[in-house]
């Protein structure tokens, strides 16, 4: 045991010499420091062409979609490719059992048919700048926190109004480094977005939830959008007289695919990552948190499945929320795995050992000195609150009827008093709020969800650590039955009704309906007794985290650090590679529409294979996307570091050019949010011949492809 110890501590210790190859979410301006690596690994174009103020390009290309996604810009008449699970919220809103797009698929065969999304926007970086000496202007490692958050608050709110005044950018500014250097950013934000295609479900998502985090994956993940801006190339919410955006750069396309071994980056918005945690904190994470999470998203799941199989309109109306639920479910669980698989916490522990260490080796390290030890003690203190925090969420809230009664909560509050204009407004807002979640609600899924989540609650959970309903109910099933029969929000006619005809002397119905109440009792109880106190330990973690950043930052001189993700854009860069999971087992670092028919079930939703798809692979109609080995290549993994939000990311060649679109990582490697490895780590990729081939093979659509730059 304590041979392996040592042994861990040395390989440790040796592997933060040098850089992993893989890690790092790089920041774009700062790029020139990567680009001497990045030309050793076989890169030809400069960290300039990707990232420059002050000519075109590959950053003028992408673009932040919506908010979670990222997206790319193809052609001069603002094309835009994504996910398809990134569009799917959009595609699902067109959709319905007569114009089954999520089923079928859509192509618009002209401009004129593309599909307008209203509350779709996507953000174009133009400019950032590092401002961490303005920012930190006025403050020391010894001031308290709150003078010190006082004058960063301040220094911000400043820069801002300045800046705000020499640009019709919008501009804000992050903290990088946890709180130690700060960035401005100058986006621009385009609002008519329409939608122009996307492949049927068996394609998009080819495996569904079932393959999703699973290499060896087959998934055709993308979907084509149009940005639109006014005469002058300028935002503008939807109207007819927009025309297609003109990019300063779209990215070209390369048809010569993907060798082992091969360069590739990604560029664009990774959202949250965790690598700097200390070894309590990712214990906590993924041997407490996620595994509750996990059991209580697995349970929903069984149920919606349950319904899911027996009726196609329900399969359609929870889709989104399965996938959603079903997603971090799944990656949660891969975390857990790695985590413990690769003894994340005990390399966590090693490090901190050489930290402290280090921490005594010069007096001036003494603001150091305290922190591994302040960290045990605070999660310690959390760790009943997040727990509280995660039955709310992921038990209470996760109710849909009483989810929907919270929506009514300001109404409920109206008084004589209140002005008629916001009465009227909140109405029609709930008006809107009403017809789309009763487009998407079964109640029977919702009274057994209820049920089953109410008893978990109750079973978990400490009673003075549940809100007071709950601490009411003596018979679950009982108290369900009567919450569902009781409350109004399960008939549509009467919510409307109740809307047509509101006036402030029926608040207090609203107030009096059972899942109102509930809703009230857990946001209560969040209130009192849980946020306060979470905000008060998470503002000292904060605090400590922010200083153990810069310790780190301090004793590794030699090496240089990225930031952890903060849904800004980003330069990640590896090689095209697969991988050994496990002893004795190898993954190919790509997959083939062979793989596809060998996963055909026709019983199966996740494998159903359109026959239109099953022609061209029977006939090897796949024109000039087919690989030289003759087979149409569907997906690839490589060793680039991504996270959640680098969907739709394009993953880009030596020369710049898109290869494919990244959409997912490898299970066995999520961890990578917490710790990153560059044995399993993988992110998957579709590859463009693919996509190219399903526009125009598959789909018809050739017109969108006339509109791209092909790179034979
Ligand atoms: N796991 C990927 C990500 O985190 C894809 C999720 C969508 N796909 C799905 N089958 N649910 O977003
Ligand atoms: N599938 C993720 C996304 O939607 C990407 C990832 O987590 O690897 O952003």
């Amino acid at each position: 045991m304590k041979h392996l110890h040592c042994l861990i501590t040395f390989v440790l210790m040796f592997s933060f010499g040098i850089a992993k190859a893989g890690e790092g979410m790089w920041i774009p301006m700062l790029l020139q420091y990567n680009e001497k690596e990045m030309q050793e690994m076989g890169m030809r174009i400069t960290a300039e062409d990707i990232y420059s103020i002050n000519r075109s390009s590959l950053k003028d290309a992408i673009v932040l979609f919506g908010g979670g996604c990222t997206g790319e810009i193809v052609s001069d008449y603002g094309l835009l490719l994504t996910n398809h699970h990134c569009g799917y919220g959009y595609i699902q809103k067109h959709s319905s059992v007569e114009h089954d797009y999520l089923t079928n698929g859509f192509w618009a065969m002209n401009r004129g048919e593309e599909l307008p999304c209203p509350g779709l926007s996507v953000t174009f970086l133009r400019e950032m700048r590092d401002v961490t000496e303005k920012i930190l202007h006025g403050t020391n490692v010894d001031m308290p926190e709150d003078e010190r958050k006082a004058k960063i608050d301040e220094n911000i709110k400043k820069l801002v109004a300045d800046l705000e005044k020499q640009t019709d950018y919008k501009v804000s500014i992050k903290p990088y480094f946890l709180g130690n250097e700060y960035y401005v950013l100058f986006n621009e934000v385009y609002t008519d977005v329409r939608l122009v295609g996307c492949p049927p479900s068996n394609i998009g998502k080819f495996g569904g939830d079932t393959d999703n985090w699973v290499w060896p994956r087959h998934t055709g993940d993308f979907s084509v959008f149009r940005v639109y801006a006014d005469k002058d190339g300028r935002p503008a919410d939807y109207s007819k007289d927009n025309v297609p955006y003109k990019p300063a750069k779209h990215l070209e396309i390369s048809l010569k695919g993907v060798e082992e071994g091969d360069f590739a980056f990604v560029f664009g918005y990774p959202a949250h990552t965790n690598e700097y945690l200390p070894a309590v904190a990712v214990d906590q994470e993924a041997n407490l948190i996620d595994p509750i999470v996990v059991d209580l998203r697995g349970k929903v799941l069984d149920i919606y499945n349950k319904y899911q199989e027996q009726d196609p309109k329900v399969r359609i109306q929870y889709a989104a929320k399965h996938a959603n639920i079903g997603n971090g479910w799944k990656k949660w669980m891969g975390v857990t795995e790695g985590i413990n698989h690769f003894h994340g916490v005990e390399k966590k522990r090693a490090f901190e050992k050489d930290f402290q260490k280090w921490v005594l080796g010069a007096r001036n390290r003494y603001m150091y000195l305290d922190l591994l030890k302040d960290f045990e003690q605070s999660y310690k203190e959390l760790e009943p609150y997040e727990l509280a925090y995660s039955y709310l969420a992921e038990a209470g809230l996760r109710i849909e009827l009483v989810n929907f009664a919270g929506r009514f909560a300001r109404l409920s509050e109206v008084t004589k008093d209140t002005p008629q204009a916001d009465i009227d407004k909140m109405v029609s807002s709930l008006k809107g709020n009403a017809a789309t979640f009763f487009k998407d609600y079964y109640e029977p899924i919702d009274r057994e969800v209820a049920a089953m989540l109410l008893k978990e609650y109750l079973k978990e959970q400490p009673a003075d650590f549940r809100p007071d309903f709950l601490n009411g109910i003596k018979d679950v099933d009982a108290y369900v039955d009567q919450l569902f029969t009781k409350s109004m929000f399960t008939d549509e006619a009467k919510v409307n009704d109740f809307l047509d005809n509101f006036k402030p002397s029926k608040a207090k119905k609203l107030q009096n309906d059972p899942a109102m109440k509930a809703y009230q009792s857990l946001i209560g109880f969040y209130r009192n007794e849980v946020n306060g106190k979470m905000t008060e330990l998470n503002a000292n973690i904060d605090r400590m985290r922010r200083l153990y950043m810069k310790g780190q930052m301090d004793m590794q001189t030699d090496k240089r650090l990225f930031p952890d993700a903060n849904f800004t854009l980003r330069v990640t860069y590896g090689k095209v590679e697969g991988f050994k999971p496990q002893d004795g087992k190898t993954y190919r670092h790509f997959t083939t529409l062979e793989g596809i028919m060998q996963k055909e079930n026709p019983d199966i939703y996740d494998y159903v294979v359109e026959p239109r798809l099953k022609q061209l692979y029977n006939n090897k109609d796949y024109g000039r996307y087919a690989d030289k080995d003759g087979t149409m290549h569907v997906a690839f993994t490589a060793s680039v570091h991504t996270t959640g939000g680098n969907s739709g990311s394009p993953i880009l060649n030596a020369d710049g050019r898109l290869l494919g679109l990244n959409f997912d990582r490898c299970w066995e490697g999520t961890m990578s949010d917490l710790i990153y490895d560059p044995d399993i780590c993988r992110n998957i990729s579709v590859d463009i011949r693919y996509v190219l081939f399903i526009i125009d093979k598959f789909a018809g659509a050739g017109h969108l492809i006339d509109e791209m730059s092909i790179v034979e």
